[in-house]
């Protein structure tokens, strides 16, 4: 039995939430959910948009599937899940990004990770006006954080037999941060001989990802290039709706997808619901699970080939739950 907190969140949310939950609890694996939220959908009863039971929640199970959460541009609350990768010192974030046959994309072959350092770099939310026109942001970059991040590639790369793992920086302009960033990325590459290590400053990473996306591996970058990266090479591969993420620290780890809450979507149940499955199939590679996470990835990829029960995103006009059901018929076969 696994205890698992799910954070439905804001927007879409709550609806590949169920699509997602729906699918799992059909995979014959026993979850206990501890279903609490966070977001704007809960500052009006709960007075803040991160209540304590949540934090509790994460410290209890350390396991969390979550949702989309908000973060209204401008004023209003920091981002809850900035704060949250924060708390639970979740530093790598790790977004596979793959062609699945029967999305219509002009691009096909394209199976990259991207390894993004997930709690320093322009992400630190340290911001000030030096005076009424005249703002600052810190960026931060540590040797512990970037060496750390770096390894991260390097272990996934070789536990997932992968052949090369490329570092995205701007040390050409940001000389003392993405420096740093960059030295301790070829520090630790001296110490993985049998993998291909190379660097690329990030414009010419995006043009080549955009020429010749099938030719990266693994990616590894700091915080921003990273969120970045994720959205750009998500549109390669057919949309937002098809990219699951995970965001591991050594003691927790909160499975969400890449996309956010879609306010154009919200409330229709058309939403695709495949990267929040995908993000659960992660999720059980890293309870162990290998097995059902397989049957859920062979059921998924089977639902997208066949393209009939899909969401409008895909050409389809199934609805969130109903592309789910279907995913847990190819389960069931
Ligand atoms: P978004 O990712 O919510 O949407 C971008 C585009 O992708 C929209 O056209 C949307 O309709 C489409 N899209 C996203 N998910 C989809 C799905 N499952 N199926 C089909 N189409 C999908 O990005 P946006 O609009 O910039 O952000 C909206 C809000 O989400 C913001 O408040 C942002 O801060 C937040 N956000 C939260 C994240 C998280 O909780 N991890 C991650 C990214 C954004």
């Amino acid at each position: 039995m696994y205890n698992i907190t799910a954070i439905p969140g804001d927007g879409i949310g709550p609806e590949v939430m169920e699509g997602a939950m729906y699918v799992l609890d059909n995979l014959r694996i026993k979850i206990k959910w501890d279903i609490v939220n966070a977001g704007a959908s809960v500052v009006q009863e709960k007075g803040r948009p991160l209540p304590d039971e949540v934090l509790q929640s994460i410290t209890t199970n350390r396991v969390v599937l979550k949702g989309p959460i908000t973060t209204p541009v401008g004023k209003d609350f920091r981002s809850i899940n900035v704060e949250l990768r924060k708390r639970f010192k979740l530093y790598a974030n790790v977004r596979p990004v793959i062609s699945i046959p029967g999305v219509k994309s002009r691009y096909s072959g394209i199976d990259v990770v991207i390894i993004r350092e997930n709690t320093q770099g322009l992400y630190t939310g340290i911001e000030y006006k030096t005076d009424r026109d005249t703002a600052h942001a810190l960026k931060l970059i540590t040797r512990e954080a970037s060496e750390r991040i770096v390894q991260f590639a390097f272990v996934y790369a070789k536990k997932h037999h992968r052949k090369r793992v490329t570092c995205f920086h701007k040390a050409n302009i940001m000389k003392l941060t993405d420096g740093l960033f960059l030295e301790s990325a070829r520090q630790v590459a001296r110490r993985y001989p049998d993998l291909e290590y190379q660097e690329l400053i990030v414009d010419n990473g995006c043009m080549q990802m955009v020429i010749n996306p099938e030719k990266f591996d693994v990616l590894v970058m700091p915080n921003l290039y990273g969120d970045i990266m994720s959205d750009m090479c998500a549109g390669l591969v057919g949309g937002l709706g098809l990219v699951p993420g995970a965001n591991i620290g050594k003691d927790a780890a909160i499975f969400e997808a890449v996309h956010g809450s879609a306010p154009d979507l919200a409330g229709r149940n058309t939403a695709n619901p495949t990267a929040l499955i995908l993000t659960s199939a992660l999720m059980l590679d890293y309870l162990g699970e290998k097995d059902k996470a397989e049957i859920l990835r062979k059921a998924v990829f089977r639902v997208i080939k066949e393209g009939i029960y899909v969401t409008p995103d895909l050409l389809g006009s199934a609805s969130t739950l109903g592309m789910a059901e279907e995913v847990v018929k190819y389960i069931n076969l």
